[in-house]
């Protein structure tokens, strides 16, 4: 019997292009390709020691303490994976895992902690014979998606594409794909995370997703995102700022939109949310700034500027954003090279 450990870290990410809405009759799999900004210090590090024995047996610990409650959900990750690699089913998992950012801070850990879980169960694969370095990526990326959709994507840096699209060659539905094919703007664009609410969601990713079932404008949404990655590609590679704001933009509301349409309906943003987003339109109605903002499924901002303005867009951000974040609190963050092994 063996022992092996190993440890990944591994970030968030925030899309440009959302995904919400997954096909009903099939595990994890997205009605449409999404894209994102892989982040650089939102992330989370995870150590695993698989020892092999008969018994499944978890333990993890959060922040160097005990958490019992994330062991229903991987045990229900290691059952979605192990038709891939059935040995997950049996041995002694003993996982410490820490995130770089407030555990109450209400930035889903999902997409970093998953892919970073994936990774270190990659190299175990590995170890033991079962996968091979040149599929290690893909691999590590498809477990990760069955863990959390979005959690595929945070394999790789500067950007991650996932899902079936005819514009993205080698794209699948089952696993991300990098994208490297951005304008240097790109490549080190700024991201502050506003926290304007830090308290839990009132209503889950899994919920949110399996609503959009019976929401009527799902057929026209599934299809303008696919049109919006096309259009994107051309955006990103020619470094087109008026072209990103545009549809970066449109894709955030466009996704809440589809929580208020859903039934029943909901709504994730608070009155901070909208007073952010208008404070960004008026400045860049006033002094013609590329800056603009996204949102993920919750209440805080996604701020995106280019790095050449950092320190404006942080001035105005401590002098104009921070009194709509909870306690003033916001992440300053930008686009990284994704997971790295530890
Ligand atoms: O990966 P999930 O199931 O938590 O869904 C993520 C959905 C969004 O963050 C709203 C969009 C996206 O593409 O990341």
């Amino acid at each position: 019997m063996s022992t092996y450990t190993t440890a990944w870290k591994s970030p968030s990410n925030i899309a440009l292009v959302k995904y919400w809405g997954k096909k009903p009759t099939e595990v994890q799999i997205p009605s449409n390709a999404s894209i994102s900004f892989t982040l650089k210090n939102c992330a989370t590090s995870t150590t695993l020691t698989y020892q092999e024995q008969d018994a499944l047996d978890i333990s993890v610990r959060l922040e160097g303490k005990e958490e019992p409650n994330f062991i229903p959900k991987i045990e229900q990750f290691l059952k979605r994976i192990s038709g891939l690699f059935p040995f997950v089913l049996t041995g002694k998992y003993t996982i410490d895992t820490s995130n770089s950012f407030p555990h109450s801070s209400g930035i889903a850990s999902s997409a970093s902690g998953m892919s970073a879980l994936a990774l270190c169960i990659c190299d175990i694969a590995v170890e033991k014979g079962l996968l091979t370095e040149d599929k290690f990526k893909e691999t590590a990326s498809e477990l990760a998606r069955l863990g959390s959709g979005s959690a595929s994507r945070s394999v790789y840096g500067p950007m991650g594409e996932w899902g079936k699209h005819v514009d993205f060659p080698g794209s699948s539905n089952t696993y991300a794909i990098p994208y490297p094919d951005v304008a240097d703007v790109f490549l080190d664009y700024c991201d502050t995370i506003l926290l304007v609410h830090k308290g839990q969601k009132t209503v889950s990713s899994t919920v949110g997703h399996g609503l959009i079932d019976d929401n009527p404008y799902a057929p026209a949404r599934f299809a303008q995102a696919q049109e919006n990655m096309t259009k994107l590609q051309g955006i990103l590679s020619s470094g087109d700022l008026d072209g990103f704001i545009n549809l970066v933009e449109s894709e955030a509301l466009t996704l809440h939109s589809l929580m208020m349409s859903s039934n029943p309906y909901f709504i994730l943003m608070k009155p901070e949310t909208l007073q952010v987003i208008e404070a960004i339109w008026a400045k860049r109605e006033k002094d013609g700034v590329k800056w603009c903002f996204t949102l993920d499924a919750g209440a805080n901002v996604h701020f995106l500027y280019p790095q050449a303005d950092k320190a404006a867009a942080q001035a105005f951000i401590a002098g104009e954003l921070a009194q709509y974040c909870e306690n003033g609190a916001y992440i300053h963050d930008e686009v990284g090279i994704g997971a790295e092994r530890l």
